[in-house]
């Protein structure tokens, strides 16, 4: 069997865990929005408030710290008025992104408020540059965020919602060098300036949120920075990767698995490189990095509608996910939000839904594992491993990351060798000792497994006691596996 060692320095933290690095995406795009989260509140399908029942339990179980809204590329296109008002009277639009489909405007701000509400979520609501005006969006936050008696506000309590949301973060346009408006950098931190200058927070402070690279691109990220100069009004900067594919969502070969994992982990090298440009203009870190958009991207399935970025979600998924969160994890003092996309129906999702039927996705599990990371400190993880795959697609076989809380140690492995099962043995370092604790394994029958509404355990976590005493103990990992160990320190 494969070996390796995992030493865990307790001791040693770095950095808070942010919450928000384990947030969502939820676009108007496909089954996301509407049949996904939205059934209104006439469904037979048990909901509250026209909010599904089944994926409030859901995000509420996995501690969802955050929800960007409503895009995406749909952002740009989206005039937030329309959506407002009794639900019959709102205007019936085309999503021009995504299929060209009738968009009833029947989930909109208060909605998505409400869906937030019910998850212990906070929102994320990205405005529109493209289509949009400053005036446009500076009149949304005062619709949602102003305390007093001006006519938005007022318009807000004869809509139901007197009190002010409160809501802080909001995005200033989506992908703004592409759907967005096709933008150059300079440009478009021209615009971000114009619109940002008009956004208060009438007493709720805001965090602006920029929009940042297409994948790794550090040259926008310069040419950004440069164009902005001095100015500040900016508290998020939001790169986007896609891992993209290999294969197909459930048809791959045994290259192919280690192919997207290895395209998995370049989100580190993403991370350093995008902080350390953000650094040079911003030596305190006033700038958070944030990657909003993430995840596996697979081609359209047969039978589906193309636009709608329906796909399965195999333990490589969840393998995708566990190898991004523990980079997250790892970089904690680097990187302060992450919103994998998208939460139900799209691209790599929590939870896949048909009518009343909802069956979690090995990444829906993934992220209920690495829950008990929020808010921990991390502290440093040493892996001694070798490593699998192919070239050029080779990885470590065993990673990780780790984090205390308290007289908790929380530490989250991958073996990601597709064939065998490795040993880790874990090494506390710095005179720490464990007495006993939890071991949740997610695994699969083979590299290709998935959960269905016929066989929805197919992929599920399995907990045993933690055979873990003095600083040394031993865990053995499946293949294609993601470990949680939750250890209590003596
Ligand atoms: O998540 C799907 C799409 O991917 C988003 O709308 C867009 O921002 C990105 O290109």
């Amino acid at each position: 069997m494969a070996r390796g060692t995992i030493e865990v320095y307790p001791n040693l933290e770095f950095a808070t865990i942010n919450p928000n690095l384990f947030g969502h995406f939820a676009e108007h795009l496909g089954e996301c929005i509407y049949g996904g989260i939205w059934v209104g509140p006439d469904s037979p399908i048990p909901n509250t408030d026209g909010i599904r029942n089944d994926i409030i339990g859901l995000l509420r179980a996995m501690k969802a710290p955050v929800i960007r809204w409503p895009g995406g590329c749909f952002a740009d296109d989206y005039h937030w008025t329309d959506g407002i008002g009794p639900r019959e009277g709102r205007p019936r639009r085309i999503n021009i992104h995504w299929g060209e489909v009738i968009e009833t405007n029947h989930f909109g701000t208060h909605e998505f408020l409400r869906l937030c509400e019910l998850v212990g979520a906070e929102p994320y609501i990205c405005g529109n540059v493209g289509s949009g005006s400053p005036r446009e969006l500076r009149d949304w936050v005062e619709y949602v965020n102003f305390p007093g008696d001006s006519t938005l506000a007022l318009q807000r309590g004869a809509n139901g919602h007197g009190a002010p949301f409160n809501v802080r973060c909001w995005g200033v346009g989506n992908e703004n060098w592409g759907c967005g408006g096709h933008f150059g950098p300079e440009d478009y931190a021209k615009e971000y300036k114009r619109f940002a200058s008009f956004l208060r927070g009438f007493g709720q402070p805001l965090d602006l949120i920029a929009c940042g690279p297409a994948g790794n691109d550090t040259g926008w990220t310069r040419r950004f920075l440069t164009e902005l100069g001095g100015y500040r009004h900016l508290h998020g900067f939001a790169a986007h990767y896609y891992c993209g594919t290999a294969g197909a969502s459930t048809q791959y070969t045994e290259s192919q698995w280690y192919q997207l994992l290895e395209q998995a982990i370049r989100m580190e090298r993403l991370v350093t490189q995008q902080r350390a440009i953000l650094d040079g203009f911003d030596p305190d870190r006033r700038i958070a990095l944030i990657v909003d958009e993430w995840g596996s991207w697979h081609p359209a399935e047969a039978g589906r509608n193309p636009a709608f970025l329906w796909q399965q979600n195999t333990i490589r998924d969840g393998l995708v996910a566990a190898l991004t969160l523990d980079i997250f994890c790892r970089q904690a003092d680097k990187v302060q939000m992450g919103n994998i996309a998208q939460t139900f129906n799209v691209l790599q999702a929590m939870a896949l839904t048909e009518g009343d039927q909802m069956v979690v996705t090995p990444t829906g599990h993934v992220f209920a594992m690495y829950a008990p990371h929020q808010r921990g400190r991390a502290v440093t993880l040493r892996v001694e491993t070798d490593a699998v795959g192919p070239e050029p697609h080779r990885l470590p076989r065993l990673s990780g990351s780790a984090s205390v809380n308290g007289r908790k140690l929380f530490v989250t492995l991958v073996n990601a060798d597709a064939g065998e099962p490795a040993e880790a043995k874990i090494k506390l370092v710095g005179g720490a000792q464990a007495q006993g604790g939890t071991l949740t394994l997610l695994a699969g029958e083979s590299i290709r497994a998935y959960n269905t509404f016929e066989q929805p355990a197919a992929v599920a976590p399995v907990t045993a006691p933690l055979r873990a005493g003095w600083d040394r103990f031993t865990v053995t990992l499946p293949p294609a596996s993601v470990a949680a160990l939750a250890i209590e320190l003596a």
